[in-house]
């Protein structure tokens, strides 16, 4: 039997999604057909509502439709309500939704396991107010740090979205910002319109670990920035969008997998 699988957004035709998930379902011998569906922006229900009567098992869903599969979903995880965001529905026996959202975990899954870095007691700094970091943002926050600080462009952005998270969380204007933080994760999407969010200097120090959520096949400007400021280590996304993937597969077919060769697989194409 063939599983039915895929990723819903706009764009998709960059993803890879479906190269993840054949590499997870060969390492366990499952069997899937893993597509990317490129949804009109005001057809996201339309088109999940067509894959779901091809007979999907699950899909995963990204920029920008999170929030409409939040909305979607018959029921939804901590996680996702936590985000207003679900970018993995399973659709069971019954045709119920279920909607997770594994971002938030497939990047602690990364800094914690992979990385080895360790979140607890430690002071963070995320930049960013958008879909992005409000995914993650529950997932920080439990693994214990001693604070977040979030910085935003528009800082009235990251002030509402503060007001709805419990835990050490604050806004923190670019004046506002502490010397050296302990980890600085890069949530904003200045990267892909080549531009560097505009922090001081002095956020990086000789200890900092620097984390961009976003992935590149050279070290993103952002980490090349934090580098040059004398950034201990820098990481991009890469093993967060492999970690969220193993989550997603994981709770369609309860398998873990081994994330290691496919992160290795995508670094060298
Ligand atoms: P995503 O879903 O990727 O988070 P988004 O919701 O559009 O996308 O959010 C983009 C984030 O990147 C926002 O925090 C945005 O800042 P604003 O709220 O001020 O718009 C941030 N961002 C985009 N371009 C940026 C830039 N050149 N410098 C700093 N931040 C930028």
């Amino acid at each position: 039997m063939t599983h039915r699988l895929a990723v819903l957004g706009h764009p998709v035709g960059h993803s890879q999604s479906p190269r993840i998930h054949q590499a997870f379902a060969s390492q366990v011998g499952i069997d899937i057909r893993y597509d990317k569906i490129e949804l009109p922006l005001d057809g996201f229900e339309a088109g999940a509502r067509g894959f779901i009567a091809d007979g999907a098992k699950g899909f995963n869903i990204t920029v920008p439709f999170k929030f409409d599969a939040y909305q979607l979903a018959d029921s939804v995880s901590d996680n996702a309500r936590l985000a207003e965001a679900v970018n993995t529905i399973t659709v069971l026996a019954d045709g119920e939704l279920l909607g997770d959202n594994t971002d938030g975990p497939g990047l602690i899954t990364d800094i914690a396991d992979n990385l080895g870095w360790h979140l607890r007691g430690k002071r963070i700094l995320v930049l960013g107010a958008g879909g992005a970091v409000r995914g993650v943002l529950g997932s920080l926050l439990a693994a214990e740090p001693e604070y977040v600080h979030l910085w935003n462009r528009t800082p009235a952005k990251s002030a509402a979205l503060v007001d709805q998270f419990d835990g050490p969380l604050g806004c923190a204007t670019s004046d506002e910002l502490e010397s050296a933080y302990d980890l600085v994760i890069n949530g904003t999407s200045a990267g892909l319109k080549g531009r560097l969010p505009a922090i001081p200097a002095r956020v990086i120090g000789r200890d900092s670990h620097v984390y961009d959520m976003v992935y590149s096949q050279q070290a993103t400007d952002f980490n090349q920035w934090c580098q040059a400021h004398g950034a201990a280590m820098t990481r991009d996304g890469l093993g967060m969008l492999v970690e969220q993937a193993a989550l997603a597969f994981e709770i369609w077919f309860g398998l873990k997998v081994k994330t290691q060769p496919v992160m290795a697989m995508l670094r060298a194409t």
